[in-house]
């Protein structure tokens, strides 16, 4: 921007990561503009939560647009984009693969052309995923690890991710593609699997819920703190050559271990609690899922800093607080 304050331009600013980006971005003195879709209830609960809902300039605008994109790139005059905005709960894309395959996989390439034909120069950032290795092809995935998607969500994404590297091999953009591994906080989406089960803890605890109905726990994640990963996201726009990384913590944990942890946090035994019901089975399993972050961590100086016990714990304490113990 003309006064020496840099502009940047969100999109999935009321998700998870876009909160904790928005606050990371103007804590370092950023203007910062958030791309919202319309909607019939209010969506602003994480920013809220975060006390920055006053901060941040909301653009109305859709990915399903291109039109809404291209003028929400000429009012923030964005130096930075990001683009996290995305249907992403893997278990709703076999419900709604068109409309994943719209959001995620083309939308991402019409925000890259709305940045191509307003400003160039913008440095990109895509949120991609460790989804994109599926079946895995090396026990630790990074950069140069083979993909086989195994979700419409995983299929969209790798759209995205090509995307991405051809706007940046066609037309010389800074365009960074950031492989993430699944991270998690206390503002994670109560869909997924960690809150759904850090939630439940605190229900149970409070003699508010009698049991947990989960699927498949003998799936493993790589999972990290949001609040570390959107560090690793600003930090691959910062680099003088756009590239991608992978981000992970370097250490996978099976959701039966998790359970374990959380219903540990307060004194109970997972086992008393969780029952398997088929109906949260997916079509098709990512069963395991294990990053080598080494890339982020030479290139970029990125390394995360927080444990899965303290995040579990953190989460727990989260939903014990909000359900009012
Ligand atoms: P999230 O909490 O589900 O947030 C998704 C955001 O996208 C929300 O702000 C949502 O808006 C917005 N959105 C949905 N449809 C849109 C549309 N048509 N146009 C514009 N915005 C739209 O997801 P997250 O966990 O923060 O993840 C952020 C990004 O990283 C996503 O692209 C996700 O696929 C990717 N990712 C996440 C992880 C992870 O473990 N969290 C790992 C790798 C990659 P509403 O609030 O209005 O619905
Ligand atoms: N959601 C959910 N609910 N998952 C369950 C359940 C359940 O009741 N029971 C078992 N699981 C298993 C899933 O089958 C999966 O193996 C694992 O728990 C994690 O599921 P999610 O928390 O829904 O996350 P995900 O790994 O499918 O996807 C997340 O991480 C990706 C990065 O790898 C999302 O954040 C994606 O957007 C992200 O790209």
């Amino acid at each position: 921007m003309s006064n020496g304050q840099r502009s940047a331009l969100i999109t999935g600013i009321t998700g998870q990561d876009g909160a904790y980006l928005a606050q990371l971005l103007l804590g370092k003195g950023y203007r910062v503009h958030g791309l919202a879709p319309r909607r019939s209830t209010d969506t602003s609960w994480r920013l809220r939560e975060l006390g920055i809902l006053d901060d941040v300039h909301m653009i109305d605008g859709d990915l399903a647009d291109l039109s809404s994109l291209i003028r929400a790139m000429e009012q923030s005059r964005a130096d930075e984009v990001y683009n996290l905005g995305a249907q992403s709960f893997v278990g709703t894309s076999w419900q709604q693969p068109l409309l994943t395959a719209d959001i995620d996989g083309t939308g991402a390439m019409r925000m890259l052309e709305a940045t191509r034909i307003v400003n160039r120069e913008a440095h990109f950032y895509q949120a991609s995923t460790s989804e994109m290795f599926g079946l895995i092809k090396a026990e630790r995935q990074d950069e140069n690890t083979p993909f086989h998607p195994r979700s419409p969500y995983g299929v969209a994404k790798m759209m995205a991710h090509w995307a991405t590297v051809n706007y940046r091999e066609s037309y010389g953009m800074h365009a960074s593609s950031g492989i993430l591994f699944n991270h998690e906080s206390p503002l994670r989406g109560i869909e997924f699997v960690t809150r759904k089960v850090t939630n439940a803890v605190a229900s149970i605890k409070l003699g508010l819920q009698k049991e947990l109905r989960l699927g498949n726990i003998d799936s493993k994640r790589d999972w990290g703190f949001a609040g570390d990963y959107v560090e690793a996201m600003w930090l691959m726009t910062q680099q003088a050559v756009a590239d991608d990384f992978v981000v992970a913590t370097g250490i996978t944990v099976s959701v039966r271990d998790m359970c374990k942890l959380a219903f540990g946090h307060v004194g109970l035994n997972y086992e008393d609690y969780v029952l398997i019901d088929p109906k949260f089975i997916r079509p098709a399993e990512v069963d395991v899922l294990l990053g080598n972050p080494a890339k982020a961590k030479a290139a970029l100086g990125w390394e995360p800093r927080t444990s899965m016990e303290q995040l579990i714990s953190m989460m727990v304490d989260a939903d014990m607080r909000r359900l009012g113990a």
